[in-house]
């Protein structure tokens, strides 16, 4: 629980959501995999999530109205190297830039570590997403590579730039 958004279970109830903001292209232009979906996939995929041992994701929501405004999660967990890849979605494009990314990050994070007991947290992001990139340095994740020409779309290349966060520097964060 944070400030002002909670983690929760995702509902199938909340599938038609996704499907218009995985569908929309100012969304989707900043997520690694992104293709054109409809409801029965996003059913199919949420009914999938529940039993899948290596990923956890969670749905983003406000305290206030309980409005969901999109999501988080916890991919390719690594439970003997104990470290996991983040991933994050704000649908709601009139949320953006209000610090739930961050806030929602910072959650994430600390169920990775005071609950799934994990010490590495990373991640993917496009060079072009300078909002997931300042939200990820203010909720404590450094930047350590660029894989250069990672990811072609909009006509060229792009550099993907991976960053991390340390159990340790989470601890020292507190
Ligand atoms: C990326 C995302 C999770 C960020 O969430 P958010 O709630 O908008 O982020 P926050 O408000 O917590 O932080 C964004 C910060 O970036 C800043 N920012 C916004 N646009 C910026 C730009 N073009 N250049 C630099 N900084 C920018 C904001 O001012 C804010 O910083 P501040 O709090 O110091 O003012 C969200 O926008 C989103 O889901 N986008 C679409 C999907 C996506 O990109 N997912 C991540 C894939 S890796």
């Amino acid at each position: 629980m944070g400030t002002r958004i909670y983690l929760r279970a995702i509902e199938r109830e909340d599938a038609h959501l996704f499907v218009t903001w995985l569908n929309d292209s100012d969304v989707n232009r900043t997520l690694l995999t992104s293709r054109p979906i409809n409801l029965p996939y996003e059913l199919d995929w949420v009914e999938k999530s529940y039993h899948r041992e290596h990923d956890i994701t969670l749905g983003i929501a406000l305290k206030e109205t309980d409005q969901l405004i999109g999501s988080t999660g916890l991919h390719k967990l690594d439970y003997r190297n104990r470290h996991a890849m983040f991933g994050i979605l704000i649908g709601e494009k009139s949320e953006w830039n209000k610090g739930y990314g961050t806030e929602a990050t910072a959650l994430t994070v600390k169920y990775a570590f005071e609950t799934l007991n994990l010490n590495r947290v990373w991640l993917h992001v496009y060079e072009h997403n300078a909002r997931g990139i300042k939200a990820y340095e203010k909720a404590g994740f450094r930047q350590e590579g660029v894989l250069r020409q990672d990811s072609y779309r909009e006509g060229r290349y792009w550099n993907t730039i991976t960053m991390a966060i340390l159990r340790e520097e989470w601890d020292a964060l507190k």
